[in-house]
């Protein structure tokens, strides 16, 4: 069994499971704690490592961090301390960690999960994975292989990011009903599928668990589908990718 150890930092908590490669599928519990705050490079290096002191895992490390990721440096803070800016996550992580860690953007994270087991498995062409949390993260397929860094999230909708428009977070913070949400979603959808006219858009997210609260308000032009493996997807993503480049 070839087993790979995923972690996930978001802007409120950090998980972590064991991911057996073969199935994508967690081996052990999925271990959790709240992001620090300030989120700090210090202070989320320190509690990443006190969260998996006790997976005891000697082998690929991968995390998911809410930044492009380029040359495992993190290029820009949306929902994460301003202080990563520049940072290079990678070595931080690595000697945090005393072992390598690959680090992805959060959203490629899940990208890869949904490529490799989960609901683009399989699908030709171009797949749009948007992750619906706190933010809005992008992932973009092309016959299952990343294209990195995609940032939809920051794409312009009636002169604000599309992230603060029709994020998750913006339906709780604002008390909208699925219905209102699901509107401005599909605005945020339109203009991605005017600029990239993808073959199916994947909604990822914690909150693709309640896809039948609100897909069948989004009339687009593009297939759209539920992803799969829900808030395991970006734990399960980067724990791959660490494997795949080791
Ligand atoms: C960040 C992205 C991230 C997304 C979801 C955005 O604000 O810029 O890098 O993927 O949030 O966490």
């Amino acid at each position: 069994m070839t087993l790979s150890l995923g972690i996930d930092v978001g802007g409120s908590g950090i998980k972590a499971a064991i991911v057996d490669l073969a199935t994508g599928e967690f081996t052990t519990e999925r271990v959790r704690v709240e992001t620090p705050q300030p989120a700090t490079p210090d202070s989320v290096v320190a509690a990443t490592a006190g969260l998996i002191a006790d997976l005891g895992h000697d082998g690929p490390i991968g995390i998911g961090f809410p930044s492009p990721i380029v040359k495992g440096v993190t290029t820009l803070a949306s929902n994460i301390d301003p202080a990563w800016v520049g940072a290079h996550a990678e070595q931080l992580f690595s000697a945090g960690l005393g072992a390598p860690v690959r680090v992805i953007n959060d959203a490629d994270a899940a990208g890869v999960a949904e490529a490799r087991y989960g609901a683009a498995h399989g699908v030709e062409g171009l797949v749009v994975l948007l992750t619906l949390g706190t933010g809005i993260g992008s992932a973009l397929l092309y016959n299952g292989v990343l294209v990195p860094n995609t940032e939809m999230g920051h794409i312009q909708v009636r002169g604000k990011d599309a992230e603060h428009r029709a994020a998750a977070s913006v339906r709780e913070v604002h008390d909208l009903s699925w219905h209102h949400w699901a509107e401005r979603l599909q605005e945020v959808i339109e203009v991605i599928d005017h600029l990239f006219w993808p073959d199916l858009v994947l909604l990822g997210g914690g909150v693709s668990r309640k896809a039948d609260k609100f897909l069948h308000f989004l009339d687009v032009r593009p297939p759209l589908r539920a992803a799969a493996l829900e808030n395991r997807a970006g734990i399960v993503g980067a724990a791959t990718a660490a494997a795949d480049r080791a």
